[in-house]
């Protein structure tokens, strides 16, 4: 099937021996076809999150400064979408534990960021509004049945805390109300460091596939997210003391921030308090995909849980801290 697409869009077919498989969400592969191009094929079985993926190409071709892999076509009766494969690069996360996501690499993503916000839209164009509110607040309330009987230990664990922490559920319903209302633009709304590549020449933005309109907070709340979480963990595993990790990481945000201001002066007055609040739901976010393989909450889940809330219930108190100050 993916031989035949390859074929289709006249790359020609995979060469066995370069493939190599990949399990993330969906199923992936990388290789090199017979004409010498390096592809990745994703294969998306849900139908809602194909659609999506192929409106973001869509929407996309007008944005053609967006550094992101270029993709080559798709086949919507087989939900495979082949994309460029970037060779040579390292994803955000490998980056940033060897402490190679520098202050230039910031700040080339706030201004992408700021690219794709500031993207014009039209009502009737082929990226859709988000169909879920963010926070997901409807998880705060209850949990079905058959939700109850298939979440690990550490699941249940999370979702007592949260469902106990009735000012935490007031603080996200309020925030989700908030991105309602506010202009819907055009949001990657899956920005993890997992999600960027960093190398040739540049960095890049992949796994497009909740692409929507929706708040822009979540994606820079997204970003200062991933590092207060990479702190929240290292301060508890004892490898940082207090809140002296964050400090090294205080520039990374800042020069993200003010690029991203730079290139996109229209952004709303409460865009940095929306930010810090969904850097805080991030938290509890990450703990959830943390949670979903254990059978209980290790401490340092449980700090970051904390941290969250903090962020979440007083955003406008942390904006200098965490480096979105104007
Ligand atoms: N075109 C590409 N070239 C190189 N690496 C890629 C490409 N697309 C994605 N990746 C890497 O592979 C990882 C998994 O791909 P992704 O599209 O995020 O799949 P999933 O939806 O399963 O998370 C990404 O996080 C990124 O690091
Ligand atoms: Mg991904």
């Amino acid at each position: 099937m993916i031989d035949s697409l390859l074929e289709r869009l006249g790359l020609g077919p995979l060469r066995r021996e370069s493939v190599t498989e990949h399990r993330g969400r969906w199923h992936a592969i990388t290789g090199i076809t017979r004409q010498g191009a390096p592809v990745f094929v994703k294969h998306i079985t849900d139908p809602a999150v194909f659609g999506r993926a192929v409106a973001f190409e869509r929407f996309a071709v007008a944005l053609p400064g967006l550094p992101r892999p270029r993709c080559l076509g798709w086949d919507a009766r087989e939900s495979l979408i082949v994309f460029a494969h970037l060779r040579g690069t390292v994803d955000g996360l490998r980056a940033a534990e060897k402490d190679a996501f520098d202050v230039p690499t910031a700040r080339e993503l706030g201004r992408t960021l700021a690219l794709l916000h500031g993207a014009p839209v039209d009502g009737d164009g082929p990226l859709r509004p988000a169909e879920q509110p963010h926070p997901p607040v409807a998880l705060l309330e209850a949990i079905s049945l058959p939700a109850f009987l298939e979440a690990s230990g550490a699941e249940l664990e999370l979702l007592g805390m949260l469902h106990e922490d009735t000012a935490l559920a007031a603080a996200a319903t309020r925030l989700a109300e908030e991105a309602c209302a506010v202009a819907q633009l055009p949001c990657h709304a899956d920005l993890r460091l997992d999600q960027l590549l960093l190398g040739a020449g540049g960095i890049w933005l992949t796994d497009w596939d909740q692409a929507c309109l929706t708040d822009p907070a979540r994606d820079i709340g997204a970003f200062l997210g991933e590092w207060l979480h990479r702190s929240a963990r290292k301060v508890r595993s004892g490898t940082a003391a207090g809140t002296e990790d964050f400090a090294g990481t205080r520039p990374l945000v800042a020069a993200f921030w003010s690029a991203y201001r730079s290139a996109r002066s229209a952004a709303d007055g409460e865009l940095a308090r929306r930010s810090v609040a969904f850097a805080g739901w991030h938290q509890i976010d990450r703990v959830f995909a943390i949670a979903r393989s254990r059978a209980w909450l290790h401490p340092v889940e449980r700090a970051a849980v904390g941290i969250g809330r903090v962020a979440l219930l007083s955003p406008a108190d942390l904006i200098e801290a965490v480096g979105l100050c104007r």
